[in-house]
């Protein structure tokens, strides 16, 4: 990870005439939270970003309020300006006090942004001044005049930009400064300055919000039915540490052993997870027969699982219960669920752990092994039942 420090601006002071909403589009509830809060919640959720601008139309401050709530001390607002462009620049004046290395522009009305790609635009910035994530054209693209095509054109290299686009501060401030032309992004504003713009990885799901279609379809993305997975495991405990547990290498005299790293509470949400879209259990996908995961570590599995998720739903929460006499848990709940979250890509406030002692009845109160068991909360884009 680069020590470099990296701010966010989020703009938000659009009127979203297209969309032709009374509130603006970025200010409107999906799912029950709004848009604009969404996107924040991406940059507030990454360690690595230091603060977050979020700039707004003067005349929205009480809709703003209302709709980011309370949120934590590293988020501030500017009042944006008419154009994109003047909104950017009067988030990069209230971030000059104090620049960052590398900042991120993102657009308030795309509420979909993942930790993964935050995460590609910051890595990038390492080597470049300017990034964006893009998504290769996948529609066939015609020119149309007066309701009837004219033209097909040619889509073989064409990408859609989305945001956030990253950039190092200095020079793109200074080719803000020198920008003349109206532009609907800042790295036209880079590329006009003679900036080469290197394009890393979108996602499809990082839509823009733009029309009335965006919004039921984003609404559909967060609204399907709910599903609920369990998963069980159990590891037997040998002596000799350090124990693995939660993805955390606790310095114990005892480990548990199996054929990856055993880690009995990964592999209890994992198969939680897999339950909560029927896709199997960890078994079917990383067969203790196969000599590649001997040893594995399991956030390996999680994260595997947690993708399946993503493809077909949005985890809500995950709950787990760890059963055994030692080690104590209470002291490493915090961490624990913290380094959980961040396997699954989630807030940590969304995963649930809690433990217990078997009265030292039984297996794990014997101290022979622990146990764990989950249960993973799926919100689905679709019915499950509904045509692939
Ligand atoms: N934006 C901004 N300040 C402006 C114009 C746009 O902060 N003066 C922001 C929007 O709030 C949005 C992003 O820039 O998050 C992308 O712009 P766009 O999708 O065009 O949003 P609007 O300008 O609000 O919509 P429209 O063009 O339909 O009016
Ligand atoms: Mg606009």
């Amino acid at each position: 990870m680069s020590a470099a420090i990296t701010d966010a601006i989020v703009l938000a002071a659009g009127r979203g005439t297209r969309l032709g909403a009374q509130t603006p589009k970025q200010f409107l509830a999906v799912g029950g939270k709004s848009v604009v809060a969404r996107a924040i919640d991406a940059f507030l959720r990454n360690e690595r970003v230091r603060r977050v601008v979020v700039a707004i139309g003067e005349e929205d401050e009480d809709v703003f309020s209302a709709a980011i709530g309370p949120r934590a001390g590293r988020l501030t607002s500017v009042v944006g300006g008419d154009t994109r462009q003047a909104s950017v620049a009067a988030a990069l004046e209230a971030l000059s006090g104090d620049p960052p290395r590398k900042v991120l522009i993102h657009d308030g009305a795309r509420p979909f942004l993942s930790q993964a790609i935050i995460g590609r635009v910051i890595d990038a910035l390492d080597a470049h001044a300017a990034v964006i994530p893009g998504v290769p054209v996948a529609d066939t693209l015609k020119r149309v005049e007066a309701g009837a095509v004219c033209e097909t054109v040619d889509r073989s290299g064409l990408f859609q930009a989305q945001t956030p686009q990253g950039f190092l501060f200095g020079p793109l401030k200074d080719a803000h400064a020198l920008s003349t032309q109206a532009l609907t992004d800042d790295a036209g504003v880079m590329e006009a300055a003679g900036h080469a713009v290197v394009v890393v990885a979108g996602e499809r799901g990082n839509f823009k919000i733009t029309t009335q279609d965006d919004l039921a379809a984003a609404e559909r993305a967060v609204t399907g039915m709910t599903t609920v997975g369990q998963g069980f495991d159990v590891h037997r405990l040998v002596p000799g540490g350090p124990l693995i547990l939660c993805g955390l290498t606790l310095d114990e005299d005892m480990r548990l052993a199996g054929h990856s790293d055993a880690d009995v509470a990964l592999h209890a949400i994992t198969d939680a997870l897999l339950g909560a879209i029927g896709d199997g259990d960890i078994g079917a996908h990383f067969p203790p027969s196969d000599a590649q995961w001997a040893g594995a570590a399991s956030d390996r599995f999680l994260r595997d699982a947690t993708e399946r998720v993503r493809r077909v739903g949005e985890v809500m929460h995950l709950d787990l219960t760890i059963i055994c006499e030692r080690p104590k848990i209470g002291p490493l709940r915090d961490a624990m669920r913290r380094r959980i979250a961040e396997i699954c890509d989630l807030d940590h406030r969304r995963v649930s752990l809690k433990a217990t002692t078997t009265e030292r009845l039984g297996f794990t109160g014997r101290g022979e092994g622990i146990a764990a068991q989950a249960l993973a909360t799926v919100r689905r884009f679709a019915d499950p039942e509904a045509a692939p």
